[in-house]
C-alpha cells in the first residue's frame, strides 16, 4: 500500500503515519517529493491520499499532482482531509472528478478534526481543545485503518457544496498575489532559511538573508508556521497569534518531505 500525504504542520503527516503504524506493508510518500516527477505513476493494489483542506476544498498542491499521477492496475483509493472543520467542503468532490477522468474511483473518504493552522482566520485553538480534538482523531484513525483494511467503502458529508465551490475558486483564481500578504520582520529574522526549505513551490528566495516571495505561492502556510521567531506575518491579522505544528511531529521530518524535491 502507498500513501501520499501532504502536510506543512504535521496534522496530515500525523494521521498518514498514524495509518501506516495500525496496517501492513504501507510505503508513506511525500506528494511534493513525488510531484517532481515529470509522470508519476502508481502501480499497486491499494493507494491513499492525505492531505490537509484548503479554502473547503484540495490543497493546490494535491490538485496538481492529482492531474498528473497515473494509477495503473485500478487499485482501492482511499483519501483522508485534516481539517479545523470537517463536512463544510468539497475536497472529495474535487479529487473524485479528477480521476474520474482517468477512470478512477475514490472507494473512501474520510475527514479528521484536528487543529486549524489557519491563523489568518482565527488564533490556534486553546490547548485542551488540541488535547480533545487528538484524542477523538486517535480513536477515528483507528477506525478508519480497520476499514482501509477490509477495503470497505466509506462515504461523508461534504456540506454547501455550491457555496464552497465558489469559494475555492476565488482563492484560486488570486493565486498569484496571495503571497502579498505576508511580511518579514527584519529586526526580528535571523537568516536561518527554514522559511525558504519549507517552501513546496520554491517561492522564497532569501538574497540578504530575509524571504522575498516569488507569487506562486500556495498559501500552505509552511514558512509563516516554521519561522522559529516569529519573524513572519500575514498583513498585522496574524501578529501576536501562536504558531502551531503537531506535537508529534518534527519540524525535520516536515522538511524530510519537501526539501528532497529541490
Ligand atoms: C490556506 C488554508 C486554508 C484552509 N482552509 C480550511 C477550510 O476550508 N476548512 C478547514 O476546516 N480547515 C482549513 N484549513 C486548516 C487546515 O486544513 C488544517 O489545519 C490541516 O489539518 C492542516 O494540515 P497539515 O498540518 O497537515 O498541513 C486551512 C488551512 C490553510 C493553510
Ligand atoms: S524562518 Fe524566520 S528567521 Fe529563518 S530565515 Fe525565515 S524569516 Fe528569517
Ligand atoms: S511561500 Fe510560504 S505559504 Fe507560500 S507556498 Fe511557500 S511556504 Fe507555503
Amino acid at each position: 500500500m502507498i500513501i501520499y500525504y501532504y502536510s506543512t504542520t504535521g496534522n496530515s503527516l500525523y494521521v498518514a503515519r498514524e495509518l501506516q503504524k495500525s496496517l501492513p506493508d504501507v510505503e508513506l510518500r511525500s506528494l511534493v517529493t513525488a510531484g517532481q516527477e515529470e509522470a508519476p505513476v502508481v502501480d499497486t493494489d491499494c493507494v491513499g491520499f492525505v492531505f490537509p483542506m484548503h479554502y473547503f476544498g484540495l490543497p493546490l498542491q494535491v490538485e496538481e499532482f492529482l492531474q498528473k499521477l497515473t494509477l495503473a492496475n485500478s487499485p482501492y483509493v482511499f483519501a483522508v482531509a485534516t481539517c479545523g472543520v470537517p463536512y463544510w467542503g468539497t475536497p472529495f468532490m474535487d479529487m473524485e472528478k479528477i480521476l474520474a477522468a482517468k477512470n478512477c474511483q475514490v472507494q473512501a473518504k474520510w475527514y479528521v478534526r484536528l487543529v486549524s493552522n489557519y491563523i489568518p482566520y482565527r488564533d490556534i485553538a486553546a490547548d485542551w481543545r488540541i488535547a480533545i480534538r487528538a484524542w477523538l482523531a486517535e480513536k477515528k484513525i483507528r477506525k478508519i485503518a480497520k476499514a482501509i483494511a477490509g477495503r470497505e467503502h466509506h462515504d461523508t458529508w461534504q456540506l454547501l457544496k455550491k457555496f464552497c465551490q465558489s469559494y475555492h475558486d476565488k482563492w484560486q483564481a488570486r493565486q498569484q498575489s496571495i503571497d502579498e500578504n505576508f511580511q518579514c520582520d527584519k529586526e526580528k529574522c535571523t537568516a536561518c532559511g527554514l522559511c525558504e526549505k519549507i517552501c513546496p513551490r520554491d517561492n522564497i528566495k532569501r538574497p540578504n538573508g530575509q524571504p522575498v516571495w516569488q507569487h506562486k505561492c500556495v498559501e500552505c502556510l509552511g514558512c509563516l508556521h516554521i519561522c522559529p521567531v516569529k519573524a513572519i506575518d500575514y498583513g498585522d491579522i496574524t501578529k501576536g497569534r501562536k504558531r502551531y505544528r503537531h506535537k508529534e511531529v518534527k519540524a525535520a521530518d516536515l522538511l524530510r518531505g519537501i526539501s528532497a524535491a529541490k
